[in-house]
C-alpha cells in the first residue's frame, strides 16, 4: 500500500516539475533559442535532483537509522527508473535545442553520450530477470553507470562553478561534492567496521 503512494507520488513531482520548467523557458521566455538553452539546463538541475536519492540512500541506510529510510531502501530500484525518465527529459531537450539551433552532437559529445549509453544499460537492467543472469557483475555495471553519471554532474557544476560562479553553482557543486565525501565516509567506516 505504502509503495503504491510512493509510486504515484514520484513520477508525480517529476511530471509537474518537467510541466513548471517548460512553462518556465518557453511561455516566459524570449521565444528564442535562449529558451531551449533554458529548458536544457533546468531539465539537467531536476535530473541532479531526483539523482540524489539514488546516489545517497544505500549509504544513508547503512548508518542512519530511520523508518523513512528503512521504508524507501527497497524502492531505490523505482527511484532510479524515475531518475533515469528525468535524466531523459533533459536528452529531449538537448534535442530540442539542436533542432532549434540548426547544430548536431560532436566529437566532444562523446563522454556525455557514453553517460547516456551506460543510463540506458541501467534503465534496461533494472529488472529481476537482468539481476539472475548477471550475478555479481550486474552489481558492478550500475555502479560504473551510477559513478558515470556523477561524474557528469560532478564535472559540469565544477566547470560552470569556475566559469560563471555565483551562489546558485556554489550550492549544487557543494551538493555534489558533499554527497560524493559522504559516500566515502560510509565506505571506509564500513571498512573499518568488518575489519574490527
Ligand atoms: C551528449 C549529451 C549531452 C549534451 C549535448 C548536453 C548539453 C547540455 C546543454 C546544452 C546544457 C545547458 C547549457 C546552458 O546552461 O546553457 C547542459 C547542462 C547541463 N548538463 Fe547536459 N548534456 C549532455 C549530457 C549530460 C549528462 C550525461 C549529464 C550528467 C550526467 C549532464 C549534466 C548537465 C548539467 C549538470 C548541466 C548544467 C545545469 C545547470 O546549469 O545547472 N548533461 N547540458
Amino acid at each position: 500500500m505504502q509503495l503504491r503512494g510512493f509510486q504515484f507520488y514520484y513520477p508525480t513531482v517529476l511530471i509537474l516539475a518537467v510541466t513548471y520548467i517548460l512553462y518556465y523557458s518557453f511561455v516566459i521566455g524570449s521565444g528564442g533559442a535562449e529558451d531551449y538553452e533554458s529548458f536544457t539546463r533546468y531539465t539537467a538541475r531536476l535530473a541532479f535532483i531526483f539523482f540524489l536519492p539514488v546516489f545517497l540512500i544505500g549509504p544513508l541506510s547503512q548508518i542512519v537509522q530511520s523508518n523513512i529510510l528503512s521504508s524507501l531502501r527497497p524502492k531505490r530500484r523505482f527511484i532510479g527508473l524515475t531518475f533515469g525518465a528525468a535524466h531523459f527529459v533533459h536528452l529531449i531537450a538537448i534535442l530540442l535545442l539542436h533542432q532549434a539551433k540548426g547544430t548536431w552532437f560532436t566529437l566532444d559529445d562523446t563522454a556525455a553520450l557514453i553517460i547516456y549509453s551506460l543510463l540506458v544499460v541501467q534503465v534496461a537492467t533494472s529488472n529481476n530477470f537482468s539481476v539472475r543472469k548477471f550475478g555479481k557483475g550486474w552489481k558492478v555495471l550500475h555502479w560504473i553507470a551510477m559513478y558515470a553519471l556523477f561524474t557528469g554532474f560532478f564535472i559540469t557544476y565544477m566547470g560552470r562553478l569556475q566559469e560563471m560562479g555565483g551562489a546558485v553553482y556554489l550550492i549544487l557543486f557543494a551538493l555534489t561534492s558533499a554527497a560524493w565525501l559522504f559516500r566515502i565516509y560510509v565506505f571506509i567506516q564500513q571498512r573499518i567496521g568488518k575489519e574490527a
